[in-house]
């Protein structure tokens, strides 16, 4: 898909560390189509890209433009940083939008679990169920008061269907088994936040005997943080025996391109699984939310966007 330019024609400050930017065609065109969980990935001035949702903006429908929330992140490795950073009439440049967090078209009841700046997708999700007049709740969860990104958006159309919780007030986060157990058995949820969220919503889940095909999730960081006290570790190609050494600052996907290779990525948080790389010897330290804790414990298979290595070789099938 051809890359799209753009000139900022707006930008909404929702919280004191989340923006809203609104894009403009540069064209005087109608934007490419997308539907709710999409992404486009924004170009950065260094090099590389960054994904960000879509956001079903009400002010800003009719085809020209699209509407990015973004957080300023502590650890950006460059993205949030760029974003915070654009003013009003400066050009940029994305992608196309991408969808791998899909609305599905069942006809069932629907759970929407958001953490934090990953509102954005279920906002658009919100909308559309909205729209189409479908059973739905949307539950919004978030730090404290004042830090919840386009709430002044959701309410009107959501209604009493908006629950928010804040970690600072009683009663906090939101029993997770609790609201499965509300959903109808027909029901599907989706859930878009950070890593322990997703990972709390996925076990409340799988205790309920859900069926796993019908939660749906995205992880929303930026980029994944390096964690302190990462070390070095070597790994090994196996078609060609080539060792290339993963630095402590660095993903196993940088510094195979960086030895020259063509690897196929997309999130590069771990959340979209396609990067899955499998592994011959070695033991993965994984860091993903795509494998199930079978997989991880089987040590054959890992996401090397973000997971790293628990011993000093990984022998990886490329
Ligand atoms: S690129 Fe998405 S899981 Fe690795």
């Amino acid at each position: 898909m051809e890359d799209l330019a753009f000139v900022v024609r707006k930008i909404i400050a929702e919280t004191p560390l989340v923006r809203a930017v609104v894009l403009e065609n540069v064209r005087d065109t109608a934007l490419p189509d997308w539907t709710p969980g999409a992404h486009i990935r924004v170009k950065l001035p260094g090099g590389g890209d960054r994904p960000y949702s879509l956001v079903d903006h009400p002010d800003w429908r009719g085809g020209r433009h699209y509407v990015l929330g973004v957080r300023r992140e502590e650890q950006s490795a460059g993205g949030s940083d760029y974003i915070h950073a654009l003013s009003e009439g400066d050009h940029v440049e994305a992608t196309g939008p991408i969808n791998q967090f899909e609305l599905r078209e069942a006809t069932g009841p629907v759970l929407l679990l958001a953490g934090g700046i990953g509102i954005t997708p279920i906002l658009s999700m919100a909308s559309r169920l909205a729209a189409e007049e479908r059973d739905f709740r949307l539950h919004y969860c978030g730090r404290a008061k004042g830090e919840l990104a386009f709430l002044a958006t959701l309410e009107p159309f959501c209604g009493a269907r908006l629950a928010v919780h804040y970690d600072d007030t009683d009663p906090g986060r939101p029993d997770f088994s609790g609201l499965i157990a509300d959903l109808p058995e027909d029901g599907t949820a989706y859930v878009c936040g950070p890593a322990g969220m997703i990972e709390a919503v996925k076990a409340a889940w799988a205790e309920a005997g859900r069926p796993a095909e019908r939660l749906v999730f995205e992880l929303f960081i930026a980029t994944p943080a390096p964690a302190g006290g990462d070390t070095a570790f070597d790994v090994k190609i196996a078609s060609t025996g080539e060792i290339v050494t993963v630095a402590p600052d660095q993903t196993i996907i940088e510094a195979l391109e960086a030895a020259g290779h063509d690897v196929i990525y997309d999130c590069q948080r771990g959340d979209c699984g396609i990067c899955q790389t499998a592994v011959l010897e070695g033991i993965p330290d994984h860091r993903d939310v795509v494998l199930s804790d079978e997989e991880k414990a089987s040590n054959t298979v890992m996401q090397i966007c973000v997971s790293r290595a628990k011993t000093p070789l990984l022998v990886l099938d490329l």
